[in-house]
């Protein structure tokens, strides 16, 4: 079994749409490892963000993703970060495939409604910045 780190971003947690997007994964054959509701500093933002520091978009990103709570939280399957990045569909929701998560709740590309690890790599170096070994099963 694999881990993944998934965010409901502050846009999607303010419009209540947090236990639907949870429900979207348990549908799914997901099972949840770690959560936890936080408000995120800049400085926990930045470093989450890190990779993309030098992108243009990162003050904005930054700015957004500390604006309201966040729900963090660790899913674990096989294939667990692939399989996630299929449900959550494209950054941009205009080219989310129908039946994606972001197609039915971001609103646009920036408040994309969630966040989902890319690789094994980065799902390993995320669950780590939220998540103690004893705070996961
Ligand atoms: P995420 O990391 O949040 O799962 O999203 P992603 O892999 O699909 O997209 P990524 O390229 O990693 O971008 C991270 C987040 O930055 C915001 N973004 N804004 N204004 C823009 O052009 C732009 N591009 C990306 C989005 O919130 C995106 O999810
Ligand atoms: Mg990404």
């Amino acid at each position: 079994m694999e881990r993944t780190l998934i965010i409901v971003k502050p846009d999607a947690v303010g419009k209540n749409f947090s236990g639907d997007i949870i429900k979207r994964f348990e549908n799914n054959g997901f099972k949840l490892s770690g959560a936890k509701f936080i408000k995120m500093d800049k400085k926990k933002a930045e470093g989450f963000y890190y990779v993309h520091k030098e992108r243009p978009f990162f003050g904005s990103l930054v700015d957004f993703m500390t604006s309201g709570p966040v729900f963090v939280i660790s899913l674990k399957k096989d294939n667990a970060v692939k399989d996630a990045r299929k449900l959550i569909g494209a950054t941009n929701p205009s080219n989310a495939e129908a039946g994606t998560i972001r197609k039915d709740f971001a609103e646009s590309i920036e408040r994309n409604a969630i966040h989902g690890s890319d690789s094994t790599e980065s799902a390993q170096f995320e669950v780590g910045y939220f998540f103690k070994a004893e705070e996961l099963l």
